[in-house]
């Protein structure tokens, strides 16, 4: 079976997408699989590597790869823009080991389905709906599911520090609504510090989230959906910020080794995880996930839960969540990436 991995990308999110693949290289079975490494450039050309070993800047990514395309259904033929008029072969499956927009948003998966091959993870509409904040939100609270208050603004409207505080209290958080690994977020306390995280906002997207600040601990569950549509929801892990990280920054993420704990299982009661695991299967379900998702959490003092959002190509990096919180409930990252790939085959 021979896998293109696409990392890299066009998004904020290029260089952890490089960590995230750099894993899944090393953690996939190549007694079963031939491996087609392909870095998309920051402009988006697709280049195919000649080396599939990461370092620890990440998967590489070479200009001297030879550029190549997806046929429109062509099931997996990729043409190449090469100097001697090699073509490779045919791929079986494409895993999109990309984080946000043009990679985890519905875009690849958009353009895998008019290639007409298989792709791992989440189809068009539940990666474009989970990426999108707005969105994702009203469909989970549609199903019934907690979910922080927010004010959603579009480019050219007004928004008023005033209003934000009167509804949503303080401080807020604002972020844009198409965007991961916290890129634009940022807390606000007064109106100075609010004009500014809505500028900063604005950079990533047209639409941005003025979301309520919820006190409460980060949990998160990984799901992993097999061929046969059994879900497998793992016991929460629990993402700890330490040091002088005010939230869960891209800082705190993946520059500062001390920035944050990541706790696999989390130390909840067993009631408080259960109903995690059972909130987590909803939001998959919600928004109509499969494959794979990582469902993120605010859980309160009191005991309450609120589902802060869903990622839908979850970070695969050393400090991430989803493959150690699965490797918890006894999946290892290697058969994780077996149950993928079956998956995307099916
Ligand atoms: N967006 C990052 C990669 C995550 O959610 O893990
Ligand atoms: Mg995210």
């Amino acid at each position: 079976t021979r896998v293109a991995i696409l990392y890299g990308g066009r998004s904020a999110e290029h260089d952890v997408s490089r960590l995230s693949a750099a894993n899944v290289l090393k953690a996939i079975d190549r007694t079963r699989y031939e491996i087609v490494p392909i870095a998309i450039s920051r402009d988006g050309r697709w280049l195919l590597q000649a080396s599939s070993v990461g370092d620890a800047a990440g998967a590489p990514v070479s200009e001297d790869g030879v550029e190549v395309a997806l046929l429109p259904g062509s099931k997996g033929r990729l043409v190449a823009v090469s100097r001697d008029g090699t073509q490779p072969d045919p791929v079986d499956v494409v895993f999109p080991v990309l984080h946000g927009p043009f990679g985890e948003d519905g875009s690849v998966q958009g353009y895998a389905e008019v290639a007409d091959v298989a792709y791992v993870g989440c189809g068009i509409l539940a990666s474009a709906a989970a990426m999108d904040k707005d969105v994702a939100k009203r469909l989970m609270r549609e199903s019934g599911l907690a979910v922080a208050r927010s004010v959603t603004v579009r480019r050219g409207e007004p928004v008023s520090f005033d209003d934000a505080r009167a509804s949503l209290g303080l401080p807020v958080f604002v972020k844009p609504a198409r965007q991961g690994s916290s890129f634009g977020v940022s807390k606000a306390e007064d109106g100075a510090s609010f004009a500014v995280a809505v500028e900063a906002a604005f950079q990533h997207d047209n639409k941005v989230l003025v979301e309520e600040f919820v006190k409460g601990r980060e949990i998160e569950c990984s799901v992993l959906e097999r061929a046969d549509g059994t879900l497998t929801v793992s016991l929460p892990g629990e993402i700890i910020p330490a040091g002088k990280h005010g939230f869960y920054t891209y800082e705190a993420k993946y520059l500062d080794a001390d920035g944050a704990v990541v706790k696999v299982p989390a130390d909840v009661p067993a009631a408080v995880a259960d109903r995690a695991k059972e909130m987590a299967r909803q939001a998959f379900q919600a928004l109509g996930c499969e494959a794979m998702a990582r469902v993120d959490f605010f859980l309160r003092a009191d005991g309450s839960l609120l589902v802060n959002e869903v990622n839908t190509i979850p970070g695969f990096t050393d400090i991430s969540m989803y493959a150690k919180a699965l490797a918890a409930s006894g999946i290892g990252y290697s058969q994780t990436i077996d149950v993928l790939i079956e998956h995307a085959l099916a």
